[in-house]
């Protein structure tokens, strides 16, 4: 009996000290991130580079009170192995304290960012000891007319051993001083790899590489048909070699070099990221600077964690939970659509701060259940008080808990409009929900003008027994039977509050006007809304 008890509470003191630990969970409609069980959705936004070197500096712009007055229920910061370690084996995590300690104070999560063996392809943030070193201890990589980037090599095991330690000395802190609280709920590891110059390390310990036979684990991908469109072109119009060095299995030229560095790359990271898991097994992810405009690998940082590289990066390292794109450039969202695949959550990291975001954060959430949206330079946001991401993310704040859980059922969806593309039907229970920019009324002066319509967007809640919320900004909507059969009617929309607890609130009955008199459902232009609609067939 004695022996039980005691059991029973070592068990329970080893539940409430991992309470909080942040864990990825499927849900059977996609993967929740949870914190101590319970689904948290992330309305982020991610400090400019160099802010989290200085305490002082944030304090002195007031930076947290502000992010949570925004809305914000995450910061994303990074944290410097130049500052961590800035003599080897000699740690100082002085930073992190300070991360740790305001976020708490302000009720924020923290996303904490490795800018380790690389930032933006370069090897700018490794301690001044690795610097010195290049060279000698520490490798290089080539590009192949001899130049050397300040790029470590993915091939020096010095390399990786000492980002490695520096890694996982930093996570076991994590695990010691944050394990109980989670205020940490992810870490990031490096900062948009890729290499820059060439598609491929050209360093001799890279061609040692590149003229070894191709990994089993990569062969079998292969043969298995799971390496994805991109890589089994490649490797098709190679001849389709069962075994063989690089050259022999993908050919030459950009696209087969690509695929060797991003096989590298990504055991690397895996290298770095398993140290880290070791010590503190919480979700992990990379971040891809995108292969956008035109460009080929190399002018683009090649091999990163790239859409079309995606199946070598998970299988390569499999302790990376999540690829996440960073957003910088048109086309929104047909880039998030890449990097919501079957076995890769969609989160985003960063995306360029515009305006536009208070909008785009709908359709992530709500047709893709993606884990949390990040505006890049979140410290830097315009000061106004409706600018439309602090609109969104308080309307969004109250609402997650339910969000969350419709998410898990794979009850939301949602569209984005703008002038080119202004409308999406929506299908659900066999009614379509025709969403169009709420600019196409031709109603508000600005709808002459294509210059001023901007992005606007939808979620829509499947709330069951004929009722759906939508949450969003500038759409209007109307009802019909997806079999043509009859007509859908709206009963009733009520506008929707939520108290402190997540609680729904009816605030006012929709009708008249607001609804074009039974016509339409509608959150109009520049204003941030959630709306509970009800409907009948007739
Ligand atoms: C993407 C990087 O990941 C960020 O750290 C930052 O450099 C932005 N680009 C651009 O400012």
């Amino acid at each position: 009996m004695k022996r039980l008890t005691v059991t029973l509470i070592c068990i329970a003191a080893y539940i409430a000290a991992h309470a909080q630990i942040p864990a990825l969970y499927p849900t059977g409609n996609g993967t929740q991130l949870t914190i101590g069980g319970k689904p948290f959705i992330i309305l982020g936004g991610e400090l400019a580079n160099s802010s989290a070197s200085s305490g002082e500096y944030m304090d002195m712009r007031g930076t947290w009170p502000y992010l949570a007055e925004s809305g914000l229920n995450t910061v994303l910061a990074p944290v410097y192995w130049e500052l961590i370690e800035p003599q080897r084996g000699k740690y100082d995590f002085s930073s992190v304290d300070y991360l740790l300690k305001s976020a708490r104070t302000n009720n924020l999560k923290l996303i904490l960012l490795w800018f380790g063996t690389w930032k933006n392809s370069m090897s700018c943030y490794v301690p001044s000891w690795v610097k010195r070193n290049f060279g000698k201890e520490f490798e290089l990589a080539r590009n192949s007319d001899g130049s050397t980037p300040e790029i470590m090599s993915a091939f020096s095991e010095s390399n990786v051993r000492a980002d490695a330690k520096a890694f996982s000395q930093f996570m076991k802190y994590l695990r010691l001083n944050d394990g109980a609280e989670g205020t940490v709920i992810m870490v990031q590891v490096e900062n948009e790899i890729g290499m820059l110059g060439d598609a491929r390390d050209h360093s001799k310990l890279a061609d040692n590489a590149y003229r070894s036979p191709v990994p089993y684990d990569m062969m079998y991908m292969l043969r298995s048909g799971k390496a994805g469109k991109h890589v089994e072109k490649i490797w098709k119009d190679a001849g389709m070699a069962a075994e063989g060095d690089w050259k022999e299995v993908f050919g030459e030229g950009t696209d087969a070099d690509e695929i060797f560095m991003a096989y590298w790359y990504a055991r690397y990271t895996e290298r770095v990221a398993a140290a880290g898991k070791k010590e503190y097994n919480i979700p992990m992810f990379v971040n891809t600077a995108l292969n956008s405009r035109g460009r080929k690998a190399g002018e683009y940082p090649s091999a990163g964690p790239l859409a079309h590289l995606m199946p070598i990066w998970k299988l390569a390292a499999p302790s990376i939970d999540l690829i996440c794109p960073d957003i910088y450039d048109k086309g929104y969202p047909s880039w998030i659509d890449m990097y919501a695949a079957e076995n890769n959550q969609l989160f985003i990291p960063e995306i360029r701060q515009v305006a536009e975001n208070g909008a785009r954060v709908f359709l992530a959430l709500g047709k893709y259940g993606a884990i949390g949206f990040s505006p890049f330079s979140i410290d830097n946001m315009p000061e106004e008080q409706d600018y439309p991401l602090k609109k969104a993310y308080r309307l969004l704040q109250p609402a997650l808990d339910l969000i969350a859980e419709k998410q898990a059922e794979g009850k939301t969806d949602g569209m984005l409009a703008d002038y080119e593309n202004p409308e999406t039907t929506i299908t659900i229970n066999g009614i379509d929900f025709r969403c169009r920019h709420d600019l196409t009324l031709g109603w508000n002066p600005e709808a002459s003008d294509p210059g001023l319509w901007g992005e606007t967007s939808v979620m829509i809640l499947d709330m069951g027994n004929d009722s759906y919320l939508f949450l969003g900004t500038g759409v209007v909507t109307t009802m019909s039977p997806s079999d043509g059969k009859g007509k859908v009617g709206i009963e009733s929309i009520d506008e929707i509050v939520f108290d402190r607890n997540g609680k729904m609130q009816k605030l006012r009955r929709l009708n008249g006007d607001e609804d074009h008199q039974g016509r339409h459902i509608r959150i109009p232009f520049g204003e941030y809304g959630a709306q509970l609609l009800k409907i009948y067939r007739y």
